[in-house]
């Protein structure tokens, strides 16, 4: 893409103020433009805040999504970095946790499948070990005795999402851009077959480029030629309440059926269901049981913990199961970069370098190439 003008200052508008658009909007601000974020009810509350940041590029990679995998390793390698730069700007801090992921299973055919996913990623170069059901336990005591086997990855690990997303907007208002919430963004400004702005009902913000970051919403923001194949898949999550002396758990934990992650205060968070009910947000009997009877079998203290939260958020889910990042196909000025489904928060920062030097610089970086719009017409032409 390229800029018509290539102004001292350009103007930015990002559609969507979750961790993506945030992060692609410090990260252009650092870089000298003039950015706008607008957000349709408050920065960081929709999937980000739903996240249980998990940045687990390793026990994730399933068959399949064999492409993906650089990205996600590139984008964890990259966190540590992120978040010891957002601490030092905002004095807050991001929850890093790197003491690695355990996926643990109990029966037969649990431990079958772990055998086969280990084998597929271990293919694939990734950093895992097997450990018997006494090594997990020597691991995590917790976990019901039953446990059979295990699989450690010492390089997946977690942040804390909320708190990243409110050191992001401390960072933004430092760095000088706007976050205006609670605005509907009501169309594109196109002018000459190019996103000159972005509507706000009867007011246009003017912008030399428009990033679409508006998760699974990203489809239905009006006036795009091409809107993205986004859609909304729910997850139901619950957390519980631990003692913080005395925690149930230390590291991220897979079991079937659930993952488990044990926050520095105690909380651990139980997710996630995997729903194709479009934006209904209703917790059901059935999620939270689903929920509580997988974390009860893996780890059967949990029966004794109080009940914290409940929620419902919508991954934004591609087609492919991949992030769009890049221009947007036939419209100039518009940057997509949504779709990151179950990954939102890993790819965070790469997303926000890689939009960022493409708005600033035009350049693509080729971490980001495979995921352009353009896939998508590549597949319908065939
Ligand atoms: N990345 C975890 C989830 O989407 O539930």
């Amino acid at each position: 893409m390229s800029l018509l003008h290539r102004p001292d200052r350009p103007r930015v508008a990002i559609i969507g103020g979750g961790i993506i658009g945030m992060a692609i909007g410090w990260r252009l601000a650092q870089g000298g433009a003039s950015v706008d974020i607008f957000d349709r009810a408050s920065a960081g509350q929709g999937a980000t805040r739903a996240a249980a940041g998990m940045l687990a590029a390793g026990v994730e990679a399933e068959p399949g999504e064999q492409r993906l995998l650089p990205l996600c390793l590139e984008s964890q390698a990259r966190w540590p970095g992120f978040a010891a730069e957002l601490e030092a700007l905002t004095g807050m801090q991001v929850g890093l946790r790197t003491e690695g992921t355990l996926v643990v299973a109990s029966t037969r055919d649990e431990v079958e499948l772990l055998r086969s996913n280990y084998e597929f990623q271990r293919g694939l170069g990734l950093d895992l070990v097997w450990l018997s059901g006494a090594a997990a336990k020597e691991k995590e005591p917790f976990l019901n005795p039953r446990t059979a086997a295990g699989v450690f990855s010492a390089k997946d690990g977690q942040v804390d999402n909320r708190l990243a997303a409110a050191a992001l907007r401390v960072a933004l208002e430092r760095t000088g851009a706007r976050l205006h919430e609670g605005v509907d963004v009501t169309g594109l400004d196109v002018q000459g077959g190019r996103a000159t702005g972005v509507v706000l009902g009867d007011r246009v913000v003017p912008a030399d480029s428009v990033v679409l970051a508006a998760g699974a919403w990203s489809r239905l923001v009006p006036g795009q030629a091409s809107p993205p194949p986004v859609r909304p898949v729910k997850g139901q999550m619950m957390s519980l309440a631990m003692d913080p002396a005395n925690p149930l758990l230390s590291h991220v934990v897979w079991a079937p059926k659930c993952y488990l992650v044990p926050r520095a205060d105690g909380t651990l968070i139980i997710g996630a269901t995997t729903e194709e009910k479009g934006f209904d947000a209703q917790m059901t009997a059935g999620g939270v049981l689903a929920l509580l009877d997988a974390a009860w079998r893996a780890l059967p203290g949990v029966e004794e913990l109080p009940v914290k939260e409940m929620w419902v958020g919508h991954r934004p889910g591609c087609r492919d199961d991949a992030p769009i990042l890049g221009p947007a196909a036939g419209l100039e000025g518009l940057v997509l970069a949504t779709g990151h489904h179950r990954n939102g928060i890993l790819l965070a920062p790469l997303t926000a370098d890689a939009i960022a030097d493409l708005v600033l610089t035009g350049r693509v970086d080729p971490h980001i190439a495979p995921f352009g719009a353009g896939r998508f017409d590549a597949a319908r032409a065939a």
